[in-house]
């Protein structure tokens, strides 16, 4: 029988990459954002088009989630794999970011997966299996200027993750949770400044980042093993050791980077 696989934030970037990687590989696939159209176009990229599902869905409006999580899980009678990827980025310093601006960052890059892990636990250990990986960042591991949010965010959900791991050790329920590098996507056109306009212009971090399809493929991969935690970086990797044990010549390089 074909697995069933929930993909959040599958219009763009790495969403669309695993829409892809896991239709490909014979997987049934929902696939969810806020635009029809961007989906529709993601669905016609499939080798299989008739394994995908679409439901629209906000996942920023929290009170529906756990509504989202029972017509999702009805539309096959059950999800084996979710993935929560949908996120939005952000770029803007903390002394002019409005903090409405930061609660809508923490609104989907947190509370959304947690909301919708919350709706979905209960029905994956009532059939006794169930696998649920997150989408993290490698941002997650330090702090850098006019990400202070989204970093935030992604580190409070990481340690979130890491803690559901511990609880369902003795669980057939799975957590994974995959912090990625930079990656080649439109997420700095859509992140939000500090009055919450969207940014609308690239970075060269993410142009000079690794293609969705290739971190697709090794999110599929890892999804496949029993660790929990998957960084999938290029040469910005550095930047974990580098913070941890020479976090003086790190920031040297990093504000050397924003100098330019
Ligand atoms: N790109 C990177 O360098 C990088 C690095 C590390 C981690 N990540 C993480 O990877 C994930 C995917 O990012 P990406 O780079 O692929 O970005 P992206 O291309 O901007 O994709 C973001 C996805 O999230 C969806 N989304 C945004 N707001 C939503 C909402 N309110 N409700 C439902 N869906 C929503 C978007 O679809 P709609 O607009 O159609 O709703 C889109 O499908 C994010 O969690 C991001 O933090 C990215």
């Amino acid at each position: 029988m074909k697995e069933v696989v929930w993909i959040t934030g599958a219009s763009s970037g790495i969403g669309a990459a695993l829409v892809r990687r896991y239709c490909d590989s014979g997987h049934l696939v929902i696939a969810t954002s806020r635009s029809k159209v961007a989906l529709e176009k993601v669905i016609l990229s499939c080798a299989n088009p008739s394994n995908v599902t679409i439901s629209l869905a906000d996942l920023q409006k929290l009170d529906e989630l756990h509504q989202l999580v029972s017509s999702v899980w009805n539309i096959h009678k059950g999800i084996d794999t979710v993935i929560l990827n949908a996120g939005i980025g952000q770029w803007g310093n903390v002394r002019e970011t409005k903090i409405e601006v930061e609660r809508e960052i923490f609104e989907l890059n947190y509370w959304s997966p947690i909301q919708t892990i919350k709706s979905i636990l209960p029905k994956m250990e009532k059939v006794g299996f169930g696998k649920i990986i997150c989408i993290g960042s490698i941002a997650s591991q330090f702090g850098q200027r006019n990400l202070a949010a989204y970093s935030a965010s992604k580190s409070a959900l990481s340690i979130y993750i890491e803690s559901l791991k511990e609880e369902l050790f003795d669980s057939p329920i799975k957590v994974q949770l995959i912090s990625p590098g930079n990656i080649k996507t439109n997420i700095m056109h859509s992140a939000l400044t500090k009055n919450g306009t969207k940014l609308k212009k690239s970075l060269r971090a993410q142009e000079r980042g690794m293609e969705p399809d290739i971190l697709a493929k090794k999110i599929y991969n890892f999804s496949k093993k029993r660790r929990f935690h998957g960084i999938f970086t290029g040469i910005e990797g550095l930047a974990l050791p580098l913070h941890r044990f020479l976090p003086s010549f790190f920031y040297f390089l990093l504000r050397r980077k924003y100098a330019d």
